[in-house]
């Protein structure tokens, strides 16, 4: 018999602190204006000093597990993307097992930037084809406040914190479709962090830089290619999309990508204006949103599709 997975329930969390462009308006030079028109952005979330993302995930997971209505106990492994853990090791996905009070189950990291929660989730629905395990949690955490020059106005105004969170679940009918992952490793440096932890020290400059012109054309290129590959896999025209979950970065690169795709905005879940981008955390927190306020429902077909650092790219064809 042939196994896949399904998304059985998601959940997602937002730290309280509310920042606005109004708000950075009175630390670098920008304008409201300037963000809103050139992004989509009008606010992002920031965590407290006490929080990381272990934290939000734990948040997000608790939720998505009670969505699904599963135990912690009932988890068969732990997959978290995050590009701003809590610390070099253990992995945020062990500090998260932790947390959930549980012990029985590996758990792992997956560092794919913006792209991450993309390829941890075809990295859960491989482990569950495969028949290995049959209840999956797969989370998307970040506190991207923590790597930014809050002093370089071209990349602090673009991003925010959240942890979103899925339950995969073992079914006889797909669920998960097919996944589609992609790397360039030769644009590493148009988006990057570039510093690390070496001799106990730190190495390089550990804050966010980007080359946001040319991050922005790669992205629209990639993400309108793997759209179409995701399609062609599973002989889909693109008219059966019921919901287009894009990573969210840039209102204009989102609306760039449903052109493409001939969709209308009304198919295409957003939640950058609010959320800003959160990198790994993105697709789950907008798809929790959509969930939520009963836009995605049983039976829909959803893309999921993620661009970020590496290059990395992937898209994702779900049945709810
Ligand atoms: O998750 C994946 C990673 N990130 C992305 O996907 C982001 C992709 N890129 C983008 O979203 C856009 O390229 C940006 C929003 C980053 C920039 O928009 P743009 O339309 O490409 O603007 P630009 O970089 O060409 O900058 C235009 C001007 C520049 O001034 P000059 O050189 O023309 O005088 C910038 O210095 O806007 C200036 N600028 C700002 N002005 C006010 C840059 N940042 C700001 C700011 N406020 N925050």
């Amino acid at each position: 018999m042939t196994v896949y997975s399904r998304i059985a329930g998601t959940g997602s969390y937002l730290p309280a602190k509310v920042l606005t462009n109004r708000d950075l308006e009175t630390r670098v030079k920008t304008s409201d204006e300037w963000i809103y028109s050139r992004t989509g952005i009008r606010q992002r979330h920031i965590a407290a000093e006490n929080q990381s993302a272990s934290d939000l995930a734990l948040l997000a997971s608790h939720r998505a597990l009670e969505a699904a209505s599963v135990n912690p106990e009932s988890i068969n492994l732990i997959i978290v993307a995050t590009t701003t853990p809590d610390m070099v090791f253990p992995s945020t996905a062990c500090i998260l097992q932790a947390k959930l009070g549980i012990k029985n189950c590996p758990a792992f990291d997956v560092q794919a930037v913006c792209s991450g929660f993309v390829y941890a989730l075809a990295t859960a629905d491989q482990f569950m084809r495969s028949g290995q395990y049959q209840t999956i949690l797969v989370v998307g955490a970040e506190v991207y406040s923590r790597i930014l020059d809050w002093e370089d106005r071209t990349t602090c105004v673009l991003f925010g914190d959240g942890a979103g969170a899925v339950v995969l679940q073992r079914s006889d009918v797909p669920g998960i479709l097919s996944s589609h992952l992609h790397a360039d490793g030769s644009h590493a440096d148009i988006l990057s962090v570039p510093g690390g932890v070496s001799g106990g020290k730190i190495s390089g400059r550990p804050l966010l830089q980007m080359e946001g012109n040319a991050v922005f054309k790669f992205a629209v290129r990639v993400l309108g290619e793997v759209a179409e590959e995701a399609l062609a896999a599973n002989q889909l025209e693109k008219s059966a999309i019921d919901w287009l979950i894009p990573h969210q970065a840039n209102i204009r690169i989102i609306q760039a990508t449903a052109r493409k795709l001939g969709l209308p905005m009304e198919k295409v879940i957003t939640t950058v204006d609010r959320h800003a981008n959160t990198s790994a955390a993105s697709i789950p927190l907008a798809l929790d949103t959509a969930v939520r306020d009963g836009r995605i429902r049983a039976g829909q077909l959803v893309m999921l599709e993620g661009v970020g650092g590496g290059f990395t790219w992937g898209a994702i064809l779900v049945r709810m």
